[in-house]
């Protein structure tokens, strides 16, 4: 009997025992009550497929493209911060799985390791997940930062004006360990959320930093400083996605953060068929939040996404074995997909469709 993880569910057992208590609440709490959270995932397990027979699907590909970009499989990696708390390399080992894995990094702002020493590490793709700080002039050297390290699109988180409560990290006391920081803020004086000693280190630091005004007003004048393509994180209705696309940005990704920002919203599948119908012909549209087994990636791209974005999982890899941790999930994540389209009768991605989706009606 092996006990080595064999699924993802496998990493997050195996990576509890390995994570501080402080560093694991931080990774695996929701909001208050932590519905969203779980309902992310529910949601997936409660669509059922309705496979096709006798197809062809000796030969697989899960090849597909993400805003012009060649992806080995549709599984991105979503931005999430401090990952130099699962893993000494912290985001180097992220990026160089990426790499290996053929897929993209997005790199939060809220990443222990500068920009331009991931950019240098990669192989592949990096996108840049930004935060919109009250001081715009250290949110454009940060964009300018990212641009000039070869960061490939911008990713706008636009769901966290202000930080959700996530308890455990209150109880916690959540703060970065000694040694540890917000490198790209550095150069700005930004990065003192390792000194605050408030209830919630982060929440503070969030409030007393980030822009809460932030509006569709400003899309226009991010647009303005940058060449990079714009990708709008955090939409959970087909008008707001619709404004993301009059605004100019050229994807969205499905999101609640994780369940991390409000408890009780909705699940992001049960909203990507609204959102792929307002603007899927005119934009990529990505999801994230709930993924777990390559079921999970087949019904996103049923219904309409472009490519998935996986962010917890990628943590419990880190923790549990590094680099390799992270890319063995990407792996069985990709095994899964690719045995989730033999069963299906969809052997290549463009075949993998809404009529897989069993529906009542
Ligand atoms: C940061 O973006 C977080 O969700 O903690």
């Amino acid at each position: 009997m092996t006990s080595e993880p064999i699924n993802l569910h496998d990493f997050e057992t195996a990576a509890r025992s390995r994570l501080t208590s402080m560093a694991l609440g931080y990774y695996r709490s929701g909001a208050h009550d932590e519905i969203t959270l779980r309902r992310n995932q529910e949601a997936y397990q409660q669509i059922a497929l309705r496979y096709r027979v006798l197809v062809d699907v000796s030969a697989r590909d899960l090849s597909t493209t993400v805003l012009g970009q060649r992806v080995r499989a549709p599984m991105l990696i979503a931005p999430t911060a401090f990952h130099c708390l699962a893993t000494a390399d912290g985001e180097l080992a992220t990026v160089r799985a990426a790499g290996s894995a053929g897929t993209v990094m997005v790199v939060s702002t809220l990443s222990n390791t500068a920009i331009e020493d991931i950019c240098q590490a990669a192989e592949g793709p990096v996108w840049f997940q930004l935060y919109v700080y009250k001081d715009r002039a250290a949110t454009r050297g940060l964009i300018e930062r990212a641009e000039a390290a070869g960061a490939s699109a911008l990713v706008l988180t636009v769901d966290a004006p202000l930080l959700g409560r996530r308890e455990r990290d209150v109880r916690n006391e959540f703060r970065l360990p000694p040694g540890l920081s917000v490198k790209n803020l550095m150069p700005a004086g930004l990065d003192e959320v390792s000194h605050q000693l408030q209830e919630s280190g982060l929440a503070a630091y969030f409030a007393s930093l980030l822009d809460p005004s932030l509006s569709w007003h400003d899309i226009a004048w991010l647009r303005s400083i940058t060449r990079l393509p714009l990708v709008i994180k955090g939409i959970v209705r087909a008008d707001d996605a619709r404004r993301a696309h009059d605004a100019g940005a050229a994807g969205v990704v499905v999101s609640n953060h994780g369940g991390r920002q409000l408890d009780t919203s909705v699940a992001t599948i049960d909203v990507l068929p609204e959102i792929v119908a307002a603007v899927g012909d005119e934009l990529e549209v990505f999801i994230d939040g709930g993924i777990r087994r390559g079921t999970d990636v087949l019904k996103a791209l049923a219904l309409g996404a472009r490519a998935v974005l996986l962010g917890r999982p990628i943590l419990w890899g880190l923790s549990v074995a590094g680099q390799a941790g992270a890319e063995r999930v990407l792996g069985i994540l990709a095994e899964e997909l690719e045995l989730a389209m033999a069963l299906c009768g969809a052997p290549q991605i463009d075949t993998i469709t809404r009529d897989l989706i069993w529906s009542r009606t």
